[in-house]
């Protein structure tokens, strides 16, 4: 259990890692994107792009599993300067939700007002199908665990602050401006967080369905917390990378989630520039 000296030592890891984000490069990104499963390939096409592999940032984690690349991008877009947050840890690779939110909490610090979380999912409403494309509405946090728990640290925030809207509504707006523009469907749904690895089973797949889950995932949901506990507005989308368990009459894979969003790629990416654009 953490202890009052470790939230010290927390903030300073936070501030250390700002000051060398910001030593490399001064001006304050607006947004912050963070890249899921296979969606890296956003950050590359940033202009004007400084570059930094999280080794190179003080107390940055950085992910072990295939498809997830380990560097913040700051570059242009749409004439916005955004921080492309290549690459994410996992609750499931064994860090603590603190370590799996020290980035959302450094991007804080640094001035970003958005935070836009993109994922791999697995499709649980039995509409969508395999490439859809889902706007997150709300979530369901089936971690075990909060980002939150432990002592309280004023400086991040308040100590129970409200979730009644945390995927604002704006931006959820936007994303459907951005995705008719550009005339492909998009969808919407609710998002459950499980700590994984193993992918679900289908009893739990229909337990998910009945308490109003659409999609089902290993991340997100703890970097939203964190970001609406800083109060940054925060815009979340999945690819459903597959159909959950027992849907189809198929077994899942990892190469299956990283075969569909090599596919959405190009989709994936225009939707964000598209959003940016329209901020
Ligand atoms: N379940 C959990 N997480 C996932 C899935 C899934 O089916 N697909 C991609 N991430």
């Amino acid at each position: 259990m953490l202890v009052a000296v470790d939230l010290d030592i927390h903030y300073a890891r936070i501030q250390a890692a700002a000051r060398a984000i910001r030593d490399r490069r001064p001006e304050t990104p607006e947004v912050a994107v963070v890249l899921g499963s296979g969606l890296g390939d956003f950050a590359s096409g940033l202009s004007d792009a400084t570059s930094i592999p999280y080794g190179e940032i003080p107390h940055w984690p950085a992910s072990a599993v295939v498809g997830h690349e380990g560097r913040l991008v700051i570059g242009r877009t749409q004439s916005r300067l955004v921080g492309a947050l290549s690459g994410r840890v996992h609750f499931y690779e064994g860090h603590d939700l603190r370590t799996v939110t020290f980035g959302i909490r450094v991007m804080a610090f640094l001035g970003v007002r958005t935070v836009v979380l993109t994922n791999a999912a697995g499709g649980i409403n039995t509409g969508f199908s395999r490439g859809a494309l889902m706007v997150v509405d709300d979530h369901i946090n089936l971690l075990g665990a909060s980002p939150l728990m432990g002592p309280h640290d004023e400086r991040f925030g308040p100590r129970f602050p409200d979730m009644s809207e945390v995927y604002a509504r704006r931006l959820r707006e936007l994303a459907d401006e951005a995705a008719a523009a550009m005339g492909f469907p998009i969808s919407h749904g609710v998002y459950v967080a499980l700590h994984g690895p193993s992918y679900e089973t289908p009893a739990e797949i229909r337990y998910l369905r009945t308490i109003g889950a659409d999609a089902v995932g290993m991340s997100t949901v703890p970097e939203a917390i964190v970001a609406r506990h800083m109060g940054l507005d925060v815009l979340a989308i999945s690819c459903i990378s597959n159909m959950a368990a027992g849907v189809l009459p198929q077994p899942l894979s990892h190469d299956e989630v990283m075969e569909t969003t090599r596919r959405v790629r190009p989709q994936f990416r225009a939707l964000l520039e598209g959003i940016l654009g329209r901020l």
